[in-house]
């Protein structure tokens, strides 16, 4: 694999031990993957910073880097954190799990990671620009950042994420590489497209199908801020029932119109083919901000959906948002129309512990929260039409 002599100084230990670390790692994995080099990036995202996923080992393994002397060396953003750090629920977690969690965050802080980010939500706080090369993690923001913006980006591990951060370079590979970004097929949707949740239901099942980029024809009929949120959960429904990174939406995604299309397979889809992922409510409260919307976002939303939920039988929302949020909010816990809003600035009801909370239900509008709800929270999960 060909190293610039940097590259190669920085291997061999000659710029300190968490950057020969970081270089040994990348060159190890990137070998794995057949890239014939590093490429230099721009902005680095890092997933698996929530206490209940990463436990002791990731916690002692990012106090020995930070002794180490490990610093990001690109404008680094961070994934959600649990819940735990939230002051409401504060008194429903161990001593020890809230200090965990506040030291994990702070670790990465010492090490450079933006401080307002803790969000799954990157670009919204630095939009990348159309052509750049990214090292992010999280599955739901690559496939915003290939899709939407046409930056380019592999669905990088946590671990690696943290070390394409320091080092400032990923792995040539995959995304990087223009020829790969070509769709597998051509998805023709025959219905309109009028919510979040039957975005979300769409995109669980066009994961299904897919091998691996999908060319989607679609009539998203919907507008405002709503329309950018049921991209965004249809994006990351897609990359949870399937490994791709990179989806064309016709007249969204900046490079579908220079894709030749015509010899490329069509696949119908219509509203039989998603029927039965929609469910009836299942509990009373609504999980909306996954991923994590911003708080006009919010707004618009909840001035949509307020005066029917009652009638539905939601009277609780849980909103996740970015962290830089955080300071807009005057309260975390509020009411409005008779149901019960509860703002999560920086934190994802998914990589929680839910029966801490004695939540055992989520209703939701997001594909990727239904999916993982009960794997991964402890919780029970229905995909509703509330939005
Ligand atoms: Fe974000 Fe958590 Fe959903 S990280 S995409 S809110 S599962």
């Amino acid at each position: 694999m060909y190293l610039t002599k940097w590259e190669e100084k920085a291997l061999q230990g000659e710029f300190g031990e968490a950057l020969e670390i970081s270089m040994r790692t990348l060159v190890k994995v990137c070998k794995t993957l057949k890239a014939e080099k590093l490429i230099e990036v721009g902005h680095a995202h890092i997933s698996g910073v929530s206490y209940f996923n990463i436990g002791d080992e990731g916690l002692e393994f990012l106090e020995d880097l930070a002794k180490k002397g490990a610093h990001v060396s690109v404008y680094t953003s961070a994934n959600p954190l649990s819940v735990a750090l939230i002051p409401m629920f504060n008194h429903l977690y161990s001593n020890e799990v809230i200090a965990k969690q506040k030291r994990i965050a702070e670790l990465l802080i010492s090490m450079g990671v933006d401080e307002k980010s803790f969000t799954c939500a990157p670009y919204k706080l630095r939009k990348p620009s159309y052509g750049e090369h990214l090292a992010w993690a999280e599955s739901s923001a690559v496939a915003y950042a290939n899709s939407v913006i046409g930056a380019r980006t592999n669905r990088e591990g946590g671990i690696l994420s943290l070390m394409a951060a320091i080092a400032g370079r990923t792995c040539f590979c995959g995304m990087h590489i223009p020829r790969n970004r070509y769709p597998t097929e051509v998805i023709e949707v025959g219905f309109d497209v009028d919510s979040i949740a039957l975005a979300s239901s769409l995109g669980l099942y066009i994961g299904k199908i897919t091998k691996g980029v999908p060319y989607i024809k679609v009539n998203i009929k919907l507008g405002g801020r709503v329309r950018d949120v049921a991209i965004r959960s249809l994006l990351a429904s897609i990359a949870t029932t399937s490994s791709s990174a990179l989806t064309f939406i016709e007249g969204v995604s900046p490079e579908a119109d220079r894709v030749d299309t015509k010899s490329i397979e069509r696949v119908p889809i219509d509203l039989g083919d998603i029927r039965g992922i929609l469910e009836e409510l299942c509990t009373d409260g609504l999980y909306i901000g996954c991923p994590h919307i911003d708080l006009d976002e919010a707004h618009e939303i909840l001035s949509n959906i307020l005066p029917s939920l009652t009638k539905l039988g939601v009277n609780k929302i849980y909103i996740t948002l970015p962290m830089y949020e955080h300071k807009k909010l005057n309260t975390l816990r509020t009411l409005l129309n008779g149901v019960e809003v509860l703002y999560l600035p920086g934190a994802c009801l998914v990589v929680s512990n839910l029966r801490d909370l004695n939540i055992d239900s989520v209703a939701t509008v997001h594909g990727k929260a239904y999916h993982y709800m009960p794997k991964l929270a402890g919780a029970r999960s229905c995909l509703v039409k509330a939005v």
